[in-house]
């Protein structure tokens, strides 16, 4: 028996649509990190980044995490840079180990663009030129996203009903 879904993938890459869809099928509840960060603190997370800077929202991001994964039958999406985070990522690596499945959505950086462009919510993409930070970030983060997933998906031409049916799949596989 599966414990938790967890999506981890850079901004953009689908994991809140999808992630809310699989949980509908799967009559899972669905959790988004970013949404749980802006419920306890009570600001959005632009606000958290300017006032008090990437570091504590970092900080918040693991506490948080370690809330939502003591719970099961969740679908967790998790926000982009939650891997960065030595802590956040032996946490989600404990959550494997007792039982979660955690897939990494992927896009190209140019699709990515797309779909969040020059985002004021997203505040590390709000500059002059989000391609580059985009394609910075990337490289930065995917060998963290590789290590931790047991599988990945390239939504990048897909349509996000394809990516969950993809997901459940894997999950089901995962159960046989
Ligand atoms: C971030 C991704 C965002 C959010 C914050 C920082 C990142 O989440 O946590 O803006 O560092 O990639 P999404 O991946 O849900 O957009």
């Amino acid at each position: 028996m599966v414990r938790n879904l967890i999506l981890i993938g850079f901004m953009g890459t689908g994991k809140t649509t999808v992630g809310r869809s699989c949980a509908q099928r799967l009559k899972w509840s669905f959790i988004d990190t970013d949404h749980e960060i802006e419920r306890e603190l009570k600001c959005t997370i632009a606000h958290i980044f300017h006032y008090r800077g990437e570091e504590y929202f970092r900080q918040v991001e693991v506490e948080v995490l370690q809330g939502i994964l003591q719970g099961s039958g969740q679908v967790i999406a998790t926000g982009g840079g939650i891997v960065t985070h030595s802590a956040a990522r032996a946490l989600l690596e404990q959550s494997r180990t007792a039982g979660s499945r955690i897939v990494w959505l992927k896009a190209r950086p140019g699709v990515i663009m797309k779909r969040v462009g020059r985002s004021l919510e997203r505040p590390l993409l709000n500059n002059e030129k989000p391609l580059d930070t985009i394609t910075d970030l990337l490289a930065k983060r995917e060998h963290w996203y590789q290590q931790l997933a047991d599988a990945m998906i390239d939504t990048s031409d897909v349509a996000a009903v394809q990516v969950v049916e993809t997901v459940l799949n894997f999950l089901d596989a995962g159960e046989a």
